[in-house]
């Protein structure tokens, strides 16, 4: 019953309403600027991501003070917090567009791009260096996958990794340029490592001790970041003991 409450369409009448201020940015260009844009709450269910969507839809794009304006620049795929590419800045905070209810915010919204990437444009950033640490660091099997029972659940939590990103912007280790890779390669790490336990040296192990154990400081700034409920404190320690003490840690089933 509540979920339908939830769904319902507002009354139309009493919509409350939203200025939502963009940091933008013209691909190709460095200078930055702060555009408006009004926005009426269609839904109680309405997202970040949503009102950026009707914004781009509408025929005539004006800004909030009535001027021209080009489509705003920002990606998005499932809009359902599950391939991670809405991460912004969201008055501040690094979150994901579409798991942010406007009902939840204040009706001045911030919106910026994650600092730690090279920016497209306007909310647009380019997370190639994800994908380009994952292969860095090996992150492949170099021999059949063997799971046990104890591991599958670290198997599992790794897998949910969305590589938002989210994590490597809250890190005071991470810089898009420098050699450590940060949690979202660690944590996709922690997947192989607990099908490919043992005690022989591997390459992910090798670059694991240098990408990751080396330059992680321990601050855990990523461990309440992650939107897809990741502990990356824990699975930064399974890893750290497979890659680095040869095993996987026992850790206590999930009721
Ligand atoms: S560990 Fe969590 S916060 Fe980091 S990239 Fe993966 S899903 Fe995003
Ligand atoms: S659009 Fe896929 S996580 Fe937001």
């Amino acid at each position: 019953m509540k979920k339908r409450e939830h769904r319902q369409k507002t009354d139309g009448e009493n919509n409350p309403s939203y200025r939502i201020e963009i940091e933008r940015r013209r691909p190709g260009r460095t200078e930055t600027y702060i555009q408006a844009f009004s926005y009426e709450m269609q839904d109680p269910g309405d997202t970040v991501a949503a009102a950026l969507r009707e914004i781009n839809a509408r025929p005539e794009l004006m800004d909030a003070e009535g001027h021209p304006a080009e489509p705003i620049l920002w990606e998005s795929s499932c809009l359902q917090k599950k391939c991670g590419a809405c991460a912004m800045l969201v008055n501040g905070e690094p979150r994901l567009a579409c798991d942010c209810f406007l009902r939840e915010l204040p009706q001045k919204i911030r919106l910026a791009p994650l600092r730690k990437f090279p920016v497209v444009g306007d909310l647009q950033i380019d997370r190639s260096i994800m994908q380009k640490n994952l292969r860095e660091i090996r992150l492949w099997m170099e021999k059949p996958a063997e799971l046990w029972e104890e591991t599958a659940e670290d198997a599992y939590d790794a897998s949910r990794c969305l590589q938002c990103g989210l994590c490597l912007e809250v890190c005071p280790n991470f810089a898009a340029e420098g050699s450590f890779t940060g949690a979202a390669a660690a944590v996709p790490a922690a997947r192989v490592l607990a099908a490919q336990p043992g005690k022989e040296p591997t390459e992910l192990k090798k670059q694991y001790r240098k990408r990751i154990y080396e330059g992680c400081g321990k601050s855990l700034a990523c461990r309440d970041i992650c939107p897809a409920g990741i502990d990356t404190g824990e699975m930064l320690a399974q890893s750290n003991a497979a890659a680095m003490w040869k095993r996987m840690r026992r850790r206590p089933r999930r009721r």
